[in-house]
């Protein structure tokens, strides 16, 4: 391999790649994505396998730890989280600190990076003691984002936070959302349909190799920054619009469309006019010139979903006719434009009473376990080094200072 350093030392030669597209960073052992064939593997194994036999907490722990857990360690891992789950009453008084209006990806990042504090034998910022505490910090990390979620949506509607159940991962997080929704008033008891089809949305964001939020956790964790610093970092990249937030985009367009009485016909006319502003959003990616594997497996749970919960949406009636009018279009065909997995992801969400302005948190609440896992590769490196990209500097040459009084 090139050895860039010697190379930047000897010559002063320096790469630009423009948002590091063709850039690759660092070296990874968690997954692999062929974006011209559509192939997505966490740690060698298919996604299409673990959506189909795999759930979300045994995802995680095959990203995180590198290998699918046998019977005793996947109920250990299950029991760390169950211990982990509640967040402390000092933590929720920070909510009071936030207008009910807040936007649920600043809370979130607030509080993920606010747990250092309150944790602060599990974040040292030292990378040796760090990774001694590492399992407790990520089960952790894991569970009370999770918690977090569910008390975002409970401080945006006004109601008083429930506590947490001893009950499966998912359960949990529906139980926490959804349960008294008046003062003494029943307990949720989610129908098995939805907690599986939480499941398959949290397995399937679990990681997507070294996409903008996973690059700015490695990027802070490679300061020896603590693991909850680094995961707030990760959080408020994902709050972009351009990343975490397209599929609140998604459901916009398809509300608009519908709204309009359009089947999709017009839009589709209109989305390939090459206005960023009219785009079809959840089509095209930055690394699949394919189908999204993900979305493959989104789109048909989605029919099932719905089926199961007797829900006839019209959005996703819109959904498919764009979907069939863009694969025969040959717009769409030559620029390799095919659906993402943000494409369905917001239908699915919505069946299950989830609003639009909680989306980004439940992509958050699965990707951190790609974050964990890629900061603990980062961590875990004996010669690895600080990420410090260079530039390629554009501005003046050289100016003299000029006092105040002889400024024009
Ligand atoms: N609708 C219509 N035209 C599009 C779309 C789209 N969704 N996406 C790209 N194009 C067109 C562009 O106008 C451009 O056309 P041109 O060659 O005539 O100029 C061509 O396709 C290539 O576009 P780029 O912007 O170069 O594609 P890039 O790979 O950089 O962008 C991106 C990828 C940002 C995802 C883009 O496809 C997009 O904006 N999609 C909609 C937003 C979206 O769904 N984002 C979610 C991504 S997945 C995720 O973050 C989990």
């Amino acid at each position: 391999a090139v050895d860039v350093r010697r190379l930047r030392a000897e010559s002063g030669y320096i790469c630009f790649d423009q948002g590091y597209g063709n850039t690759g960073s660092c070296e990874s052992q968690i997954t692999y994505i062929d974006g011209d064939a559509g192939i997505l593997r966490h740690r060698g194994y298919p996604i299409e396998q673990l959506a189909e036999q795999s759930e979300f907490v045994e995802t995680a722990y095959l990203v995180i730890y590198g290998e699918l857990p046998n019977a005793a360690q996947r109920r250990a891992f299950g029991d760390l989280l169950r211990t982990h789950a509640e967040v402390e009453e000092p933590l929720q008084r920070i909510f009071e600190g936030f207008p009910r209006t807040a936007p649920p990806m600043t809370i979130l990042a607030s509080v993920v990076a606010a747990l250092a504090a309150h944790h602060p034998e599990l974040a040292a910022n030292n990378f040796e003691k760090d990774l001694a505490v590492f399992d407790t910090a990520a089960a952790m990390a894991i569970s009370k984002t999770r918690t977090l979620g569910a008390m975002i949506y409970r401080h945006r509607k006004g109601l008083p936070f429930v506590p947490s159940k001893d009950t499966t991962f998912c359960e949990n997080f529906l139980h926490m959302m959804f349960s008294q929704k008046e003062p003494g008033g029943p307990d949720y008891l989610a129908e098995p349909e939805v907690v599986k089809a939480l499941n398959l949305l949290l397995l399937l964001h679990a990681d997507h190799e070294q996409n903008c939020s996973t690059a700015a956790v490695r990027m802070v964790g490679s300061s020896s920054a603590n693991l909850f610093a680094s995961l707030s970092a990760g959080v408020s990249a994902l709050s972009g619009p351009l990343h975490g937030g397209a599929n609140t985009a998604v459901m916009e367009m398809l509300q608009q469309i519908h709204d309009a009485g359009d089947d999709g016909s017009r839009f589709i006319e209109q989305a390939k006019s090459g206005s960023k502003s009219t785009r079809l959003m959840g089509f095209g990616h930055a690394v699949y010139r394919n189908f999204d594997p993900r979305a493959k497996i989104i789109g048909a749970a989605c029919e099932k979903v719905l089926a199961k919960l007797g829900i006839n949406d019209p959005l996703l009636d819109i959904a498919r006719h764009l979907e069939q009018a863009a694969l025969r279009d040959d717009y769409f065909l030559s620029r390799k434009l095919y659906p993402n997995v943000d494409f369905y992801s917001g239908i699915i969400m919505r069946a299950l009473g989830i609003p639009v302005s909680l989306f980004t948190v439940i992509f958050a609440m699965g990707r951190t376990t790609g974050w964990i896992a890629n900061w603990y590769e980062v961590a875990s490196q004996p010669k690895g080094r600080i990420y410090r990209p260079r530039q390629v500097y554009t501005g003046p040459v050289k100016r003299d200072y000029v006092p105040m009084a002889a400024r024009p």
